[in-house]
């Protein structure tokens, strides 16, 4: 019989640090709740800010459910939280925001006021993708009853969908491969979602690093403008 190898054993004053495990993070249960479709608006609200159905869950710090005027007949979708909006929980907050505040103060709506001036801002995404990286495919679909009971019940006379993941997932069943069309193509037309009519135009972060593109997305919204007075 093979001899059983000897046991070092520590010796008084050379012990070994005992490496002690973090405890694991709980389990998040990935469960979107099944009656969106029949929230009503404050149901819906508590649904985000309860979300677990992604693992966005796990590193945001608030939910950004939307902003504005829920009479409102526009409502404008941005991508998703950053930085700012996660710690404050409100959409479009930063410098990106305030070009958004004065483009919308451009034809003539407020995120605060109410009545004709009215819109409510919303993203894609509830919850801010860690490090600002793009929304991913899975968290898109996630998200996306919430956004679709909002239009429901916001029953807005015009989308603005503002940049590339806001276009995409509101244009997804109407427009075929639209995810390979370059965004550029898919303004100046009116799109539809859900029967409400959809202008794309390009996204505040992007016109700050683009602005010669800002006269492009001044014609957006001189379309959406009209679009919703022929609506309404
Ligand atoms: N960008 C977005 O798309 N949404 C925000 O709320 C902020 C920045």
């Amino acid at each position: 019989m093979a001899a059983a190898a000897p046991v070092a054993r520590p010796s008084a004053g050379s012990v070994a640090p005992v490496h002690v495990p973090a405890p694991a993070a709980p389990p998040v249960a990935r469960v979107l709740p099944a009656d969106i479709a029949a929230m009503d608006w404050d149901a819906l609200q508590q649904a985000v800010a309860g979300c677990t159905a992604c693992g966005l869950c796990q590193s945001r710090k608030k939910t950004v459910f939307g902003v504005g005027d829920t009479q409102a007949r526009w409502l404008v979708v941005g991508e998703a939280p950053g930085e700012n909006e996660d710690l404050q929980g409100e959409p479009f907050v930063g410098q990106a925001g305030q070009l958004l505040d004065n483009m919308l103060k451009a034809v003539g709506l407020n995120r605060g006021a109410t009545g004709t001036q009215g819109v409510f801002i919303a993203n894609v995404l509830k919850c801010r993708p860690p490090a600002n990286r793009n929304p991913l495919p899975q968290e898109v679909a996630t998200c996306e009853p919430y956004l679709r009971r909002q239009v429901a019940l916001l029953q807005p006379q015009i989308i603005l969908a503002l940049g590339r993941f806001a276009a995409q997932s509101l244009l997804q069943a109407t427009v075929p491969d639209v995810a390979t069309i370059p965004l550029g193509k898919l303004r100046g037309q009116v799109h539809r979602y859900d029967g409400v009519p959809v202008i794309v135009s390009y996204h505040p972060a992007y016109l700050l690093r683009t602005p010669q593109d800002k006269a492009k997305a001044w014609a957006d919204l001189c379309l959406a403008l009209d679009v919703a007075k022929r609506a309404s």
